[in-house]
């Protein structure tokens, strides 16, 4: 079965679609382990479904690079086939990312290249967007530069609130990330030449 780690840093609303949907013996994926940068509350979904966690703490280790090689060895004790990053907020240094690469994706609330980074929802609004989104794409090293694999676009309704819109694009990404994962599991969705000579 084609097997999934999710890192997580905060509710975990996709982490829960991805947990749901994977729950079906039709769904040709599984999540085998959540991860995250703290004690986030969206662990809580991983331990109601039965799937292990673990925490890795930058704040624990002396550098970036010391931090992301735990993060790293947690992640492949699981083997995972992909790494999902649903809403976890930090950006993960170039050892980890080249150990990962292409098998990593990420998921960002807005249309890629525009407003990558941490606050993406706040600057579409304050860039006085007419459309957004959200996009699944490859990580590198770059902030939210990797290959873009899918990407939804919604309108942004006049006066919206940043809080409203982010839970309109979650409900969009749910759907989205679920979609993803089936297609890269059945081949359906190639994520790049490199993961056939890894
Ligand atoms: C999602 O909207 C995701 O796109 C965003 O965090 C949210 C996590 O929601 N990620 C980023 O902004 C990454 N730069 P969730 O915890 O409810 O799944």
């Amino acid at each position: 079965m084609f097997s999934v780690v999710v890192l997580i840093s905060g509710g975990g609303s996709n982490l829960r679609a991805l947990l749901t949907a994977a729950a079906s013996p039709l769904y040709p994926a599984k999540v085998v382990a959540v991860g995250s940068d703290k004690a986030a509350t969206g662990l809580e979904h991983a331990e109601e479904f039965g799937v292990p966690t673990f925490v890795v703490e930058p704040s624990r280790f002396e550098s970036r690079e010391a931090w992301a090689e735990v993060l790293l060895s947690n992640i492949e004790f699981h083997k995972p086939d992909l790494v999902v990053l649903a809403g976890f907020m930090r950006v993960l240094p170039a050892n980890i990312v080249n150990q990962l690469s292409p098998r990593m994706i990420n998921l960002h609330p807005s249309l890629l290249p525009d407003f990558p980074g941490a606050n993406a929802v706040a600057d579409t609004l304050a860039a006085g967007a007419t459309v957004t989104g959200a996009t699944i794409h490859i990580v590198d090293e770059g902030v939210d530069t990797g290959k873009v694999l899918t990407q939804v676009s919604i309108p942004v309704a006049l006066g919206i609130s940043e809080t409203d819109l982010q839970e309109q694009i979650k409900l969009v990404e749910q759907e989205q990330l679920v979609q993803a994962v089936q297609d890269i599991a059945t081949g359906a969705l190639v994520l790049a030449e490199k993961e056939h000579n890894a």
